[in-house]
């Protein structure tokens, strides 16, 4: 199980001044040497945060996995056919929403993934992780399309705040894991997690590859350095 880190927010507080600091490759640099195994960047379609010459600057300097998360549009699959990342996570997105709001509808999408989207990303070599909600349909759906991997939603678990949902949304997260997992998916995870939830995450979980935090290392980081609220992440990752 490793940490990557979502560095979209780096990218929001540089643009909040329109210059050049904080650099999102700077930061994915420092995530890296504190021990993280790679970096997550959206590429929104309003370039809300990332924008695109981050993109190609973060593909020059990124060790580790780089794992963009999109949308499936024409245009972002187009730059994941340049760029080749190691994972590309698809996600909705609504330009009203201020961060992802919850899993693919599989559903909706089945038709649409099956005969545009999918092959072309496949034909790229790069492992594709489809982002959705705990739910036994949803997975067996991913598995249908032939996508490689999941990254399961943990928003609900993360905004839980009644112990009994709390645990209600962990079995979920527990189940679903344990299908994907029998069904020879790959097994990644995010939303939500912290310096708090993501131990009982963790334990609870089994068969988690790749962890995707953003928000709440950022914000830690304000207080704390960047790479001190990483190297602290991933401590906790392994100590699980
Ligand atoms: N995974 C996905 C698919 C996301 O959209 C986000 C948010 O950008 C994250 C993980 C990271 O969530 P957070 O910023 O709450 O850690």
């Amino acid at each position: 199980m490793e940490l990557l880190v979502n560095i979209d927010h780096i990218a929001t507080l540089r643009n909040a001044r329109g210059e050049g600091v904080p650099d999102p490759t700077e930061a994915a640099q420092i995530c890296e040497n504190a021990g993280a195994a790679g970096i997550v960047f959206h590429l929104r379609e309003d370039r809300r945060h990332i924008k695109d010459h981050d993109v190609y600057s973060l593909k020059d300097a990124v060790k580790g996995k780089l794992d963009f998360e999109m949308a499936a549009t024409d245009e972002m699959i187009g730059l994941c056919e340049k760029i080749r990342p190691e994972i590309c996570t698809l996600v909705p997105e609504s330009r009203e929403e201020l961060t992802t709001e919850g899993g693919l509808n599989m559903r909706l999408i089945m038709g649409d993934y099956r005969k545009r989207v999918v092959p072309r990303l496949l034909d790229t070599g790069t492992m594709i992780s489809l982002f959705v909600d705990p739910n036994p349909d949803d997975i067996q759906l991913c598995k249908e399309l032939g996508v490689q991997a999941i990254e399961l939603h943990t928003g609900r678990y993360a905004n839980a705040q009644k112990a009994s949902v709390v645990e209600h949304e962990l079995e979920r997260l527990r189940e679903a894991a344990e299908l994907a997992h029998s069904l020879g998916l790959i097994v990644n995870a995010g939303h939500g997690l912290n310096y708090v939830n993501t131990t009982p995450f963790i334990r609870t979980v089994p068969h988690l590859a790749d962890i995707s935090i953003g928000h709440a290392l950022v914000t830690h980081a304000v207080f704390h350095g960047l790479e001190n609220s990483v190297r602290e992440m991933v401590r906790i990752i392994k100590e699980g």
